[in-house]
This record gives structure tokens, sequence and C-alpha cells, in this order.
């Protein structure tokens, strides 16, 4: 979901409107707006679907300097009108937008209820604007910091009073909150994309921190007593990069970004010298990294599946037992924490709540973590002891695809470094070098061949289901590339290791369910062969995605080689293209699929 708030001279709905439509594609089933007017009467506004249909309802007169506004990815309670935020209190006089889950919201529900309290909403949220309601401290700041001890669970939160109309109060646990810094104006938002075209001067809040935001400035508190004013950030993303460009789709601009991006992750990291590569970041020596006895990496969605491939790299080049897992079981499952295994933390957002959670859970217990990041002191970064940033750049669209292949870049990178502090050979050092800077070169060859795949895709839009395949390297490839379709075309896919295809799913194969097969020119290539042809004896139809053309498939997509420890990288990307175009064969919202957001920071 997505929080933005204003103060200062200017008209604040219009601003609020457009900070939310930077962060509609977090989430998008409601959206609403509250503004503070002359007197500091409160005026709302809130609808079900998206921003543009907010904008469409706002009432002529909705004047205000001071407001707060929300988009909502609904938890408790359907996206209807009176489920969006901001949730009033009941005098009116209090409003308050929310991310996140307050976990003891059905007692405190009904405690209220029991005292007169009348809701006018489903949601969770509505408990924290009567909670605020009712204190009768003295100060905004210090009934919020009542109410906020009454509720469990985790929140970002906006919290406007009539009668405090000089000021927004905000908090924070476990659901991002960033303060935007202006002339004589401040702005709050849940992510630094609502704040860019503002100001470039930005405020993180902590977990346990509330501020209060005036238009002159702000103050931060982490716990009751007097405030700081923590020192403000600059923000390294341009306005533009939030920008559609050309492009029908932020999924296609952001796909055809790759081959820049890849040269981003891997600038300055290079070292020719040594044959490996520098990871300043890591705050991991070489004598620690030798004591590595295993990797573990863990994330959610498509960075899980960016993990795995990274595991593999990491067993191959360095040699150390590595797994990927996904976070959200892993939290969950009371994990054997070892102190000789390096755990690496894979998120995009570096907010997934489900990832943040299993960092926190593993720092109680001693274990040295890492994270993967794209986003630049997210929650994931601060809480963790050192990782790779993938300088991606922002990703608007919900589906991943530049930070998916960033991350198995970047993850290659540690798996090199590892190698080399192990027994990795110069010669095979300096073979993945060179492998590493041919990748943005062959992205741009596979991006060429778009057209291509725009007309095998239409013949996928048709497909009842589809399945998809790779061996060990392969494997991974075929596991997000199967997601990548589910998440935008909707049509169904489930994907296999093709060694298990036999004991199973081969039951499935008939002419309409087609096979998506990732066959790289490795070691494995006559076991990958034999695959496909037990698939066409079948009648199944099969499309590779290979070094070379495969007999046995109807389309093969010749994808340039590599290093066989980094083909799943190039693999990938014709893969993408694939489920893009079977989305827009199929007319779906491609940057912004139904259900989803783009990260979770709820439980
Ligand atoms: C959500 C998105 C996925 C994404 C996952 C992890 O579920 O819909 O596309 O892969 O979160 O996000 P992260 O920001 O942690 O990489």
């Amino acid at each position: 979901c997505g929080i933005v708030g204003y103060i200062g001279k200017r008209d604040a709905a219009p601003l609020l409107l457009e900070g939310l439509q930077r962060l509609e594609y977090r989430g998008y089933d409601s959206a609403g707006v509250a503004v503070a007017g002359r007197g500091g009467a409160l005026r709302t506004a809130k609808s079900a679907g998206r921003v543009r249909e907010l904008q469409a309802r706002l009432p002529k007169r909705f004047a205000g300097t001071t407001g707060i506004a929300h988009t909502r990815w609904a938890t408790h309670g359907a996206p209807t009108d009176e489920n969006a935020h901001p949730h009033l209190d009941s005098s009116g006089r209090v409003a308050v937008v929310h991310n996140g889950i307050i976990d003891n919201a059905a007692e405190l529900r009904a405690q209220l209820s029991a005292d007169g309290v009348e809701f006018a909403s489903e949601t969770d949220s509505e408990v924290l604007s009567h909670l605020i309601g009712r204190s009768d401290a003295a100060t905004l700041e210090d009934r919020v910091r009542q109410a906020l001890e009454a509720v469990r669970g985790t929140y970002g939160i906006a919290v406007l009073h009539a009668d405090f109309p000089d000021r927004i109060v905000v908090a924070r646990n476990g659901s991002p909150v960033v303060l935007g810094i202006g002339e004589h104006e401040m702005f709050v938002a849940s992510d630094v994309a609502a704040l860019v075209r503002f100001t470039r001067q930005v405020v993180t809040l902590e977990d346990g921190e509330t501020a209060t935001v005036q238009a002159s400035g702000y103050r931060t508190w982490s716990t009751a007593g007097p405030g700081t004013a923590k020192s403000p950030t600059t923000v390294e993303w341009e306005e533009e990069n939030y920008d559609i460009g050309g492009h029908a789709h932020f999924m296609h601009k952001e796909i055809c970004e790759q081959p820049e991006a890849v040269d981003r992750v891997l600038r300055g990291r290079i070292d020719d010298r040594f044959a490996t590569v520098r990871l300043g970041g890591l705050n991991l020596d070489a004598r620690e990294a030798r004591a590595v006895r295993r990797v573990k990496i863990l994330g959610c969605g498509s960075a899980y599946y960016a993990g795995q491939i990274g595991a593999q790299m990491i067993e191959e080049l360095a040699r150390i037992p590595a797994d990927a897992e996904p976070a959200s079981e892993f939290r969950h499952r009371n994990p054997v924490v070892d102190p000789d295994t390096l755990y690496v933390a894979v998120s995009q957002s570096g907010e997934t709540y489900d990832t943040l959670a299993a960092v926190q859970e593993l720092r109680r217990k001693g274990a040295r973590v890492l994270g993967v990041v794209n986003v630049v002191g997210s929650a994931v970064a601060r809480e963790t002891d050192g990782g790779i940033y993938l300088h991606a750049g922002p990703e608007v669209c919900v589906v991943s695809t530049k930070c998916f292949t960033n991350t198995a870049v970047a993850l290659a990178l540690l798996a090199l470094h590892l190698g080399r502090v192990r027994d990795l050979s110069v010669a095979d050092g300096r073979r993945i070098l060179a492998g590493l800077r041919r990748l943005p070169e062959q992205i741009g060859q596979v991006l060429e061949q778009e057209e291509g795949i725009a007309e095998l895709a239409a013949g996928l839009a048709r497909a009842r289901s589809a399945m998809f395949v790779g061996r060990v390297r392969g494997y991974p490839v075929a596991r997000e590339a199967a997601q990548k379709l589910k998440e935008v075309s909707y049509v169904h896919a489930e994907a296999y290791p093709a060694s298990e295809l036999k004991h199973g799913p081969l039951a499935l194969i008939e002419p309409e369910v087609p096979t998506v097969a990732v066959v790289p020119d490795d070691e494995l290539l006559d076991k990958n062969r034999a695959t496909l042809e037990e698939i066409a004896a079948r009648g199944g139809r099969i499309l590779a995605v290979a070094h070379r053309v495969q007999e046995t498939a109807e389309h093969t997509v010749v994808v340039p080689r590599n290093e066989p420890e980094l083909d799943p990288v190039l693999l990938g990307v014709p893969l993408q293209l694939l489920a893009y175009h079977t989305a827009l064969a199929l007319g779906r919202d491609v940057d912004r699929p139904r259900n989803l957001a783009k990260s979770v920071t709820v439980e």
C-alpha cells in the first residue's frame, strides 16, 4: 500500500494525488485523501479502484494546505469505498492512513464497540483513528503514542487532526515511512517514488520512531522525550527514472533497460589484476569469506528464484554448499541458525516483510546476514551486516525483470568473490569476468528478437496451461518464467525440473498444454533432448529457449552462449518478453496485475 502526506503553502490535494499515482504500482484496489481546510475541519474523499477514479470523485471544494492520502492493497476487508483509507474517528476530526496489519484489531474493535464506538469499515486500520480520537493527552504526538501502545502489529501511519492543523504525525514499525524536505513545505511517503518530483532530500524513519512534520521542518522521536532532527540524505534516483519514456508499459521499459542495468551492477566492481571482483559493501574480509561453510539465500517471489540461480553459481564457482529458500517459509519453521553459514537476504525493495522478518530473526540468533537489495537505505539494507546494491534504478512494474537479472548478476559476483578466496583458479576467474562483461551486449542481442517472440506469445495466449521445464541451471530459469507468465497474463503455468517430468506431470502433456523448455548447451544437453523427445512423443508442443535450434521443438528462441555458469542470466531474458507479449495478446493490465502488489510489506 502507499502513503503520501503534504504540509506547506500549496493546495495539498493535487500534490497528494500525484504522489499516489507514483505509488499506484505498489497496491491499488482503492484510494483516498483527507485535507485539513481552513480552521482545521477535515474533508475526505475515497474510492474503490484506481487513483484516477478518486480524482474524478473529488468534490469541487477540496481546498487545504495539509493532507494525507493512501492507496490500498486489501488485507482485511474487501476493496470498497468504506474500507479505503483515510479512516476517521467518530467525531470526524481525526484521519489516519495506515500500511501494515494490526494483529489485535479484532480485540480492540470489540472493546471499542462495547464502549459505543461505531465502525465505518471492516478494516483493522480504523481502530487507530478511534484510539487516537479518544485519547485526551495534551499533544497530538502523545495521543498517537498512546494509541500505538495499545496495538500489536506492523504499521507505517500518518495522522491528521482537526485540532492540530499545523502538523502531520507519522510513525513506523515494520512498514516504511520517509519524510521529504522541501522549502517551507514537507512531504511524507511510504516510498521515495512519491517524493522524487518534489524533493531529493529525505529522512528515513526507523522502526519504533515517530515524527512531527510541519511546514517549517520536522522532529523525530525514538522514545518519549525531547525529539531530534535526524539528518537528511539525498536520494540518487532522478525523476525521469519513473517516467515511462516511449514505452507502452513500465514492464517493457524495464526489460529493455537491462543492458545498462547489468552494466551498472558490474561498474567499478571488476578487478582484472586479481581476476576477481571488489565488493566493498560486503564487510567480509578474506579470512571470514574462507571460513564460510554454507550459504543460504532467502527471498520471496522472483527474488527467491534469482536466489536459486545464485545458489547454484556459488556451489559451482566457490564449491560451498548453497541453497535458496523462500524467506516466508524460513522464518516460520524455527530454522537451525548456524554460525558458519553465510545468510544472504535478497529483495528488490528491501521492504518485503517476510524477508525482513527472516533477517531480524537471523540477527537475533547471531547469524551474519548480507543483503542483495535495489533500494538504497531500505530496511533490509539497514538491518544487514553488509551487502551488494543492485543499482538497477527504480523498478516500477509490479513484476520484476531488471532487478531479477541484476540479482542473478550480483550473486554471480558474490560467487566469484567467494571462489577466488578459496580455490577457483585465476584462469576460471578471468573466464567468468569475461563472461560478465559480455552480458550487456548479449542481452541486447536477445532483445532484438522481440518481434519473433511476440509471435510465439500469440500461440501461448491460447494455451489452457503451460509447462515450463529446465534441468539444474535451467530449472530456476523455468520457475521464474512460469511465475512471470502467471503474474502478468494469468495463464496457468507450472514449472518442473525436466528430470522430474516423467515422475508425474508428463500425464498433463497434450497439444493444448505446450511446454517451454530451457535447454542450454551444457553437459546436460543430451538429457534435455531426451526429455523433449518424451514430450513430443505424447503429442506435446514445445517452445525451446536454447543455444541452438532444437529439432524436436516447434520453435526455438536462440540465445547467445556465455559461460555455462552465467547462462541462466541470458536464458531468462526472452522468457520475460514471452510473458509480456502473452499478457498483451490477452489485453491484461501489464504493469498492475490483479491481486498483486510490488512489495508486500505486510505479513
Ligand atoms: C511481491 C511481488 C513480486 C516480488 C516479491 C519480492 O510478491 O509481487 O514480484 O518478486 O514481492 O519483492 P522484493 O522487493 O523483496 O524483491
